[in-house]
């Protein structure tokens, strides 16, 4: 049976049947053509595409710009697959009008279905008149990458009871606001499973245990392809870093030894002809 892609109320209805959503990451078309093949329902463009694909530190230096050149190719290769484009920093912090724009830019230009960005109850409002203007929101609490400096760097969030009903009352004016779904990043299990059973939203949890609506994973991380740090969340169910570097390797050497091309990877002229060069 043909994969069909989910349509943004039937996350929702998902929650509601107790049946899980699957999210990873991609930022180019192969890997939206693999995901596209598999039943995870929904693909993430993140701004984690700044850290796992294009080196920088952090997600910070990540424009509007970078955001739209990889959504694109991602819509192209998962046509049966919910995309979601991250807003990256400061593309929704100045102003709503803004934000608005720039929201529209992600569906207009990249052809997103949906955008997600960051922070809790303070940007409320700003997810309120994106989706008044018509376009989903995806919201994300916990551990907040754009901000983490802010948060004392790339730590576990919520383990007091403080900051734990901060963040429940976070969730509950992002609902109230209307976001479609909710990411809890690294956030501890019984705070994830509290959030998810008083939302009506479905939760998405990365580093939030087992108990969210469903889960996301960056696909680099899951994948092996990501080494200069691994979070505890992670799972690594592949290690295709290793069996790339393993090609290279090989090919290096047949290359230095001659061995490649041989005569099977290569084109050949007819005697006649080549015999009119001499
Ligand atoms: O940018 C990203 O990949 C994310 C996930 C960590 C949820 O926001």
């Amino acid at each position: 049976m043909e994969k069909r892609k989910v349509a943004i109320p039937q996350l929702k209805e998902m929650k509601k049947a107790g049946q899980k959503i699957k999210m990873v990451t991609a930022y180019d078309y192969p890997t939206a053509v693999l995901i596209d093949k598999s039943p995870i329902e929904t693909i993430l463009v993140g701004d984690s595409l700044g850290m796992v694909v294009l080196g920088y530190e952090g997600t910070v230096p990540v424009t509007m710009a970078d955001m739209i050149h990889h959504i694109r190719p991602v819509v192209k290769g998962a046509p049966h697959t919910l995309v979601v484009g991250d807003m990256p920093f400061m593309s929704y912090n100045v102003s709503r009008e803004e934000a608005i724009r720039n929201a529209g830019r992600l569906l207009k230009e990249g052809g997103a279905d949906c955008v997600k960005l960051e922070g809790g109850a303070v940007v409320a409002p700003t997810v309120r008149a994106i989706v008044e203007a018509g376009i989903p929101v995806m919201a994300h609490i916990g551990l907040t990458p754009q901000t983490a400096s802010a948060l004392g760097g790339f730590k576990v969030q919520g383990k007091d009871a403080a900051m734990a009903a901060q963040l429940l009352a976070d969730a509950q004016a992002l609902e109230e606001a209307g976001a479609c779904a909710i990411v809890l990043e690294c956030i501890p299990a019984q705070l994830a499973r509290l959030i998810t059973e008083k939302l009506t939203i479905p939760t998405i949890g990365i580093g939030a245990g087992p108990w969210c609506d469903g889960q996301v994973l960056v696909t680099q991380d899951m994948m092996g392809l990501f080494d200069r740090f691994v979070p505890k969340f992670v799972k690594q169910y592949a290690n295709v870093g290793k069996v790339m570097l393993e090609a290279f390797e090989k090919y290096a050497a047949e290359v230095d030894a001659g061995a490649f091309p041989d005569m099977g990877h290569s084109f050949t002229m007819k005697e006649e002809e080549l015999r009119k060069l001499e």
